[in-house]
């Protein structure tokens, strides 16, 4: 399948990653405030090799962990995107979500805007049944993202993420799902996606 068509937003494109994005990408993974939530930053090589990773994804599935570009000026803002759960997950197989941004990117909504769009996309394009979204427990930016877009705690509510050890303090995770009829009903809510109220969190297997 060929990498995905961009996708536009009103402030962004998401688009398949460029040569160009290779340097400001490795210095948002450099930054330690950033990666504060990961067990460590990444250099360059690293970060290098994680696009090599997502373009083949991308080529493969028709969607990944992709490039967030500014309509207005053309500047790399980060990624956002969709991808298969790549380690053996409690509650796998599954597609995530997920984001990172550079500092300056940060409080403009940009994740949110950039996530909606890609679960529009999961659930429409891809044709998913369900996304689900993970992070350490403390990291509050990113859970406030998931809940901003709709999604749900799952449950059970937490994992421990198998590729971090015993008793490394990032290793708790909190896990969120949506899935497509969810997804459906708040386009909806008067928000237009934004948190809807839902009393549990459905399952998330895909079957
Ligand atoms: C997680 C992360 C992407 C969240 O970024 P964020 O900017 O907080 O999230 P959003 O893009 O949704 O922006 C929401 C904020 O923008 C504000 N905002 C300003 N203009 C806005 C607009 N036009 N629309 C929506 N929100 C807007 C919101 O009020 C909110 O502010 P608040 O955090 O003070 O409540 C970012 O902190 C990050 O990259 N962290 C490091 C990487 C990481 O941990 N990734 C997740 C790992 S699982």
């Amino acid at each position: 399948m060929p990498s995905f068509t961009p996708i536009e937003t009103p402030r962004l494109i998401l688009r398949p990653w460029r040569d160009a994005d290779r340097e400001p990408f490795a210095a948002l993974n450099a930054d330690p405030i950033v990666m504060r939530h990961f067990p460590q930053t990444i250099g360059r090589d690293a970060s290098d090799a994680f696009i090599d990773r997502m373009i083949a994804l991308a080529e493969r599935n028709g969607y990944s962990f992709a490039a967030i570009e500014s309509r207005a000026d053309g500047a790399f803002l980060g990624m956002a995107g969709i991808g298969d759960v790549n380690f053996d997950a409690p509650f796998g197989p599954a597609v995530e979500i997920g984001w990172r941004l550079p500092r300056h990117a940060w409080g403009r909504g940009i994740a949110s805007e950039a996530a909606r769009a890609w679960l529009r996309y999961g659930f429409t394009t891809a044709g998913l049944e369900s996304i689900v979204s993970f992070t350490a427990t403390t990291n509050e930016r990113s859970e406030a993202v998931m809940r901003r877009i709709g999604m749900v705690r799952a449950e059970p509510p937490t994992f421990d993420h198998p590729l971090l050890p015993d008793g490394h303090p990032l290793r708790r995770h909190l896990l969120y799902v949506i899935t497509r009829h969810r997804w459906a009903a708040t386009l909806r809510h008067p928000q237009g996606g934004d948190v809807i109220r839902e009393s549990s969190g459905p399952s998330i297997r895909r079957d």
